[in-house]
This record gives C-alpha cells, structure tokens and sequence, in this order.
C-alpha cells in the first residue's frame, strides 16, 4: 500500500520503528492469507508448543459454533511458562510490578512458573479438577497473574471478576458459573484508599450459595473476617507441603475451554463469554506480536485491568505467550499526581504502551507539562483500546506521548473476539481515528438494514465474515442465545454490535454501539446493569439507563426513574440511588444523573425506547416514534 495516494489526513512511523518491526510490510501477510487463511494461521501456530499437533485447522461444521485446531492438544499455561524455561528466557523478567505505594516486585519465567506450580498444587489439593470453574476477585497485583496461570494449568475454567464490580455483579458472577472455589484479596488500593474486596465478597457469598473454598490474598492488611472451615490465607496454601514446585499439568484439547468472562450485552443478566485454550492461544500470540510488534528486549506496558479482556490477553496470555516482559501497575492514573504513568515509563523503560482513549483524554486535561518533565524515549509503540479515539487525542498521545515517532496502534476487538481485529501494523500508514484494515486471513462489512454491503463511506452495521481462532465459542450455559445474539441478525456473519463506516482507501472507522451497550470511560456496561440494581431499591417501581456523549469519559450513563406510589423524588433520593447503584454494581456504573418521570417512552409490546430518551438527552430529534405507544 503506497500512502501517498491515501485520503484524509495521514501520519507515517518513524524510520527506526519501520526497520525494527517484526512486520515491515503487510502485503506480503496479506496475500499468504487471502491464499489459505486455514494454512495462515496454522503457520502461526506452529510457532506455539502443541502436545498434539492438530488433525484439522478448521472444523466449521456446526456452523457457528467452528471449532479450531480440532484433534490438537495443548495447555496455553505451558505455553506462557514451561515453553520458555529451557531457553535464555529462563532467568529473564515475565513480569514486572509496581503498588499504589510505591512497592515493586519482579518474577522471572522461572520464579513464576514455580509459583504458578505451588499454587496450581493448592487448588488440586482442594479438589479442583479439570473443567471446573474458579471465581477470582482482586486488585491488579501479581497473584491474579498466578492464578489465571494456575487454572489454566490444570485445566480449571477461570473466571476473573473486576475488582471494580461490586455485590451484585460479582454475585451474580459465582452464582452462573457454580463455582465453588473463589480467590479474592482483602483489599485493594484505589487513589490512596483501601476497597474492602474481600468485605463486599464475604456480602456476595451471603446471597451465591455454591463456594466451599474462599483463598485470600493478604495485600493490604487491614482486618478482615476469615470463616473456620471456609476461608484460608493465600501465603500460608502456598508453604504447606503439598504446595511443591512440581506439578503436573493437564494435557489440554485445543477446543477445551480456558475460561469464561462475563460481559454486558443487549438485555438481562451479563452472558459468560467463553474461549479456549488452542485458539485464544494463537490469536493472542499473533496479534502481540505483529500489531503490538512485542519484540525480546523489550518492555511491555497495557494499563488495563486483568478482570476485562485486555488485561487478559494483553496483560497476560499475549506477552507471556510471546516470553515477553509484562509491567503492571496497581493503582490510579493520576494518583498521587497526574505523572505517575509518566514517571513508570521513565524508571522502567517502558518500550510499548497500551491504554485506552479515555485516560488520554484524561491526561491531556492536565495539559502537556507532566509528561515532558520526562524522559519517554524508550517508547517505540503505542496503542489504543476501548472505543473510539478522536483525532485530537489520537494527535496529542502521538506527538506529546510518542515525541512523533511512536505509531499509534488504535486496536478495535471485543470480549468476544479475543483479540485485535482492526489495527494497523507499524508501519502502515496512520489515520487518526481509525485502526485501518482487519488482521490478515480476516474479512469484514459494513451493511445496511436489509443486510446488503452498504458501501464506502456509508454507516452501516459492521460484521465479521471469516471464523478466526479466538472468536468466542458459545456463551456458557446458553448456547442456543449465542446463535440469536451473534449469527441471527446478518445470517452467516458475525454480528459485531458496532456501527462503523468503511472510507475510500478500505480503512475502517467505526462509530459506536447500535444496541444497549455502554461504554463508560471504555468499561462496557448495559442499560440492563444499570436497571436492574435501580429496581432492586424498595422506592423504585421502574427505571431506564441510557449512554450519553462525554468529553473525557466517551459516555456518562443517565437514568429515568418512576418511583413506587407515595415515594417522592429528592436530592437526598438521589444521592441513595447512586449510592445503592454503586453498591450493587460498582463504582463505574454510578450515573451522572437521575430524573424522576412518571411514565418511560414505550413500544406497543412494553420494551422501553431508549432511543427516544437519548435524543431527548441530547436535545436531538427522536426520529421514527410510529411504533410509540403513547
Ligand atoms: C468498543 C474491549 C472503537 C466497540 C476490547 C466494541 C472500540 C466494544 C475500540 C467491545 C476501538 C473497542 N475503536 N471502538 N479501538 N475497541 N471498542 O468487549 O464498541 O469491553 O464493540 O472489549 O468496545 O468492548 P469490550
């Protein structure tokens, strides 16, 4: 792709970047998997360790449910560890730490891998087999890490709940996946104050019946309650005799699952988002590797949380997967001072950073003088994630961040593809505000209502029209929703939620959700969420959450509420309601406003329009209300 002849405003990498990246043209991917992309990513796989090599690549006979690498036998943990420890990788750092205080700790391969090891030993030691789901509950400290490695390796199905959901979320959580071991921390530190996890777990474990077994991590010391019989400290697990360094892992199938992730969708309770070992493990090794360009040397930093999916495969599985070094960092963005990013890149030499457009916002608020009191030169990539990110901070995170000579990598993906499905390779040319083009061997649209291509520079629904190793499997314990929620609306092709437009060089540039998703400071939420905590308050007789445009967070959520008879709305209702929502759900799904009405726009069959409230929100016009009943 020649640039000069692109469209629209165009930034190009630094010379340096271009002659270091493991890709230097994307053509020649292009065309190796426009050829066979079955063989594309076989290739690719090939550089992973594989018990059992494969019997078939692609098994896409029960369509949706493809399954890859069929017959295949593998485990992602020996993959991310085990793999490495007979190479130089053995002594390097897998990963490096820092706390909110200040605190720091590293692990080499060979330190994680034994602590993988003892703590994989402790869950088996308490009858955790293969296929059986744990609940992990904490803070971003090393132990998450250790744990997600743990299940893997014997096979157990994690699932990591954010440290920033709060009682009903998290209980709903162990209740769907009928866990019956969860690992939680006592606490966590956000902006110089403790969150009581271990508190609010003990509330959850009060109303989900199904955990036998609760391990807790000591991180912040404060007082916690520890049930005889139920409750056991993490560090003391880990120094019993069965906690040896030797443990034998489970031979893995390719199509095994490897964990489920509960995320917000259309209606009702969060779905369980499942992924498994063989294909999750590819996609996430590739994309590390040619779109993040993760390379031996260097250091590798995405700020996310691992209780989301970047954190997952760009916190963990990615870079472990590749022998890389992953940094993670515990605490806020601005705290004690709005350098406190600036200021770990510095001392630790980040080379690739990874963050999402809402904390660029955020930083360019405090203007440029934070980061230049820095020294930011060992960053040679950076990278985007979560929603769009406007041209402005697109503009700024590349020349005050990257000095202008770091590309930026914007990645479009979702908890359900795994991994990144639109970005540009470094050395593509750049749009700001737009990831370009799809990963090799992956074929995307833009439609239009009745499902025909809608052409260029037309919005339209943005579908997913070849499998991919990482796309999700099925939603555990639903499958037949998987279908509807997917594969229904545009038959055969993946249904992605988006709205995007595709421009006049194929570079994709996608809008925003088209159903009732939120995305809040880029955490995704549903209206759903939001609701049903709102009605779980005894004043409350019916509510609607809707996202509305916001400068820094990308979307605020505002609620409707009809109140019970005799309740009356006030500021100090207000103030409960938020606070109850902040309770149930987590802090991040505190709406900015709540209005008192006495009725809520409905179709004839009672489903709330949203859209209406958002235009009127918005001071727009509400478009087609002929189907409104009153
Ligand atoms: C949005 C996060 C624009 C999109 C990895 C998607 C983005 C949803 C981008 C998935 C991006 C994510 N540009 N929009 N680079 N990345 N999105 O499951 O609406 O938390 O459908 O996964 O985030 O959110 P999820």
């Amino acid at each position: 792709m020649t640039g000069d002849k692109l469209t629209g405003e165009v930034f190009y990498t630094s010379e340096e970047t271009r002659n270091k990246a493991h890709i230097k043209d994307r053509a020649v991917l292009d065309l190796k998997a426009k050829k066979d992309y079955k063989k594309f990513w076989a290739d690719i796989a090939g550089d992973l360790h594989w018990f059992k090599k494969w019997d078939e690549i692609l098994d896409d006979s029960k369509k949706p449910f493809y399954k890859w690498f069929t017959g295949g036998e593998t485990n992602i943990s020996y993959n991310c560890l085990d793999r490495h420890l007979n190479t130089f990788r053995r002594n390097k750092l897998a990963l490096i730490w820092e706390g909110e205080p200040g605190d720091v700790r590293t692990m080499s391969y060979f330190r994680l891998h034994q602590e993988t090891c003892r703590f994989a030993n402790v869950l088996k030691s308490m009858g955790v087999n293969k296929g059986d789901r744990v609940t992990i509950y904490m803070g971003r400290i090393p132990e998450i890490i250790t744990a997600m490695l743990a299940c893997a390796r014997i096979g157990a199905v994690h699932s990591v709940v954010y440290g920033g959901f709060s009682v009903e979320s998290l209980t709903e959580r162990i209740e769907d996946s009928r866990s019956r071991v969860l690992i939680v921390a006592d606490g966590s530190y956000q902006r110089g104050k403790v969150v009581p996890l271990k508190d609010i777990a003990d509330e959850a474990l009060q109303r989900a019946g199904t955990v036998e077994h609760v391990v807790v991590v000591k991180r912040t010391g404060q007082p916690v309650l520890m049930e005889p019989g139920r409750d056991m400290w993490y560090h003391e697990l880990v120094s019993l005799p069965i906690a040896s360094h030797n443990c034998q892992l489970e031979v893995m199938s390719a199509e095994d699952p490897l964990f489920i992730l509960y995320t917000s969708g259309t209606t009702g309770k969060p779905k369980a988002i499942l992924h498994t070992h063989g294909g999750y493990m590819v996609g996430t090794y590739a994309t590390t590797r040619y779109y993040l360009d993760l390379q031996e040397e260097d250091r590798f930093w995405c700020s996310a949380d691992p209780g989301w999916i970047t954190g997952h495969s760009y916190i963990v599985y990615g870079p472990l997967l590749n022998g890389g070094t992953t940094f993670m960092y515990e605490g806020a963005p601005y705290h004690p001072y709005p350098n406190r990013w600036w200021q770990m890149i510095e001392k630790y030499g980040i080379n690739i950073f990874y963050t999402a457009p809402t904390a660029i916002r955020g930083f360019m608020r405090f203007g440029d003088a934070w980061a230049r009191r820095h020294n930011l030169t060992s960053l040679r990539i950076l990278g985007s994630v979560g929603e769009p990110i406007n041209p402005e901070a697109w503009k700024w995170y590349y020349n005050v961040i990257g000095n202008g000579k770091c590309p930026v990598i914007d990645t479009w993906w979702q908890t359900e593809t795994g991994m990144h499905m639109i970005a540009p390779f470094p050395t593509d040319p750049l749009k700001p505000g737009s990831g370009g083009l799809p990963f090799p061997g992956i074929e995307m649209d833009v439609l239009d209502e009745s499902g025909k291509p809608a052409g260029r520079n037309t919005e339209g629904y943005l579908v997913i029209k070849t499998p991919w190793p990482s796309m999700v499997r099925t939603l555990f314990n639903d499958p037949e929703k998987f279908r509807q929620q997917y594969w229904e609306r545009f038959p055969g092709y993946y249904f992605t939620g988006d709205s995007a437009r595709i421009d006049d060089d194929g570079y994709i540039w996608v809008i925003g959700r088209v159903d009732d998703v939120i995305k809040v400071s880029g955490y995704r939420l549903g209206s759903a969420d939001i609701e049903s905590a709102l009605v779980s308050h005894p004043a409350v007789a019916e509510a609607a959450a809707i996202g509305v445009p916001h400068d820094i967070k990308g979307n605020v959520i505002h609620a409707f509420v009809i109140l019970r008879d005799g309740q009356q709305g006030s500021e100090s209702l207000t103030g409960e309601l938020v606070k109850h929502i902040g309770h149930e759900v987590g802090p991040i799904a505190k709406p900015e406003k709540i209005e008192f009405v006495d009725k809520l726009p409905k179709t004839r069959s009672g489903k709330i329009m949203r859209r209406v409230l958002k235009a009127q929100a918005m001071g727009e016009d509400p478009g087609n209300i002929s189907t409104i009943e009153d």
